[in-house]
C-alpha cells in the first residue's frame, strides 16, 4: 500500500516557536517568537487563505471551478493564489498603490492576476475595488477583513499553539492588518491567564499614503477590538526594517518586516517586565522585501519608507 502522503495545505500551521537567546533581554525576561514564515507560501496568512475558503466552500458560498478575489498588500494574496490553485479555484488580488514590486511578480508566477490599483491610495480602496469586481463578476470576495473566520482560525489554531509550546505567556506582541491575529490569540492566551498584556502595532505611514492600520485617521479594521487590546504602538518602518535587521544577524532568523516592527516593540515592553515569557509574531520571512532594498533606505534614512505597504 502507498504510504498516506499529505497534501501542501496540510502542512499550514504548527509552525516553530523559538526562543531568541542572543538578544540582550534582562535576567528573569524570555522572548519567544512565533515563526510562520515556515508556513508553504511564506506567512501567516496560509492559516487564514485556507480557513476562510474551507468555510465558504462549506456553506455554499463558493462553488467548484469559482473565481476568488481579494485585495491585499501582499501575503494573503499570495497565500490565497496557493490555496486556489490547489483547491481549483481561479484568484485575483486587487493590489493598493505602493505594494511592494515582488509580490505582484510572485502572484504572476503563480499565474493570478494582481490587479494593480493605482488609484488605490490606501487598503480600504483596495477592498472596495475588490468587492465592486466581485459584484460585478459574481466572483467570491475571501473577506479578510469582515468575516469572523480570520479571528477563530488564529483563535483555535495559532492561539492553541503558542499554548502548548509555552504554557506560560505575559506578553503576546503582534502587528496589526486585519486585526484577526491579535484578536484570536489574543483572546485564547486570556482565557489561559487573564493576567497577560496584548499588545497591537500598527505600521505608520507616511503623509502621502494613508495605511490601512494607521486609526489615527479614523478607520477601525472591523474585526478589531480596541478594548481587547492592552497596549498599541505605531511603529515606523526603518526601526521595523533595523530590527528585522538586528535579528538575522544576532539570531540567525531571517525574518520580514512586521516580525521587525514586532520585535522592536517586543524589546521595550522587556524594559517594563520584571519577569515573564513575551511571545511575538514573526509573521513573515525577509526574502520578498529584499529586491526593495529595505535596509539601504532604512540606513539613509529615506523618508519615502513609512509610504510603501510593507505589511
Ligand atoms: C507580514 C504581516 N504581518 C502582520 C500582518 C497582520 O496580520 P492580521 O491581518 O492578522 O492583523 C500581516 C497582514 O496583513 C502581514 O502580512
Amino acid at each position: 500500500m502507498d504510504p498516506v502522503v499529505p497534501d501542501l495545505l496540510d502542512y499550514i500551521g504548527q509552525t516553530p516557536l523559538v526562543e531568541l537567546t542572543a538578544l540582550q533581554v534582562k535576567p528573569g525576561v524570555r522572548i519567544f517568537a512565533k515563526i510562520e514564515g515556515q508556513n508553504p507560501s511564506g506567512s501567516v496568512k496560509d492559516r487564514i487563505a485556507l480557513g476562510l475558503v474551507l468555510a465558504a466552500e462549506r456553506d455554499g458560498r463558493l462553488k467548484p471551478g469559482g473565481t476568488i478575489v481579494e485585495a491585499s498588500s501582499g501575503n494573503t494574496g499570495i497565500a490565497l493564489a496557493m490555496v486556489g490553485k490547489r483547491r481549483g479555484y481561479d484568484v485575483k488580488v486587487v493590489l493598493p498603490k505602493a505594494t511592494v514590486p515582488a509580490i505582484v511578480e510572485v502572484l504572476a508566477l503563480y499565474g493570478v492576476d494582481g490587479i494593480f490599483c493605482e488609484q488605490c491610495q490606501d487598503m480600504r480602496q483596495a477592498v472596495g475595488l475588490a468587492k465592486s469586481m466581485a459584484e460585478r463578476h459574481g466572483w467570491h470576495m475571501l473577506g479578510q477583513f469582515d468575516d469572523p473566520t480570520n479571528v477563530r482560525v488564529h483563535y483555535e489554531h495559532t492561539g492553541g499553539e503558542i499554548l502548548a509550546q509555552l504554557p506560560q505567556v505575559d506578553v503576546f506582541v503582534a502587528g496589526i492588518g486585519t486585526g484577526g491575529t491579535i484578536m484570536g490569540v489574543g483572546q485564547r492566551l486570556r482565557e489561559a491567564n487573564p493576567a497577560v498584556r496584548i499588545v497591537g502595532i500598527e505600521p505608520k505611514m507616511g503623509d502621502r499614503l494613508q495605511g490601512l492600520c494607521s486609526m489615527s485617521d479614523g478607520f477601525r479594521p472591523p474585526l478589531l477590538k480596541m478594548d481587547q487590546l492592552d497596549g498599541r504602538w505605531l511603529v515606523d518602518h526603518a526601526s521595523a526594517i533595523l530590527a528585522a535587521e538586528r535579528v538575522i544577524k544576532s539570531e540567525a532568523i531571517n525574518a520580514g518586516i512586521s516580525a521587525g516592527a514586532a520585535l522592536h516593540v517586543a524589546l521595550r515592553e522587556a524594559e517594563r517586565l520584571e519577569q515573564g515569557n513575551i511571545v511575538v509574531m514573526f509573521s513573515d520571512g525577509g526574502w520578498k522585501y529584499l529586491p526593495a532594498k529595505p535596509w539601504e533606505a532604512a540606513r539613509a534614512g529615506d523618508p519615502t519608507l513609512d509610504d510603501v505597504h510593507w505589511w
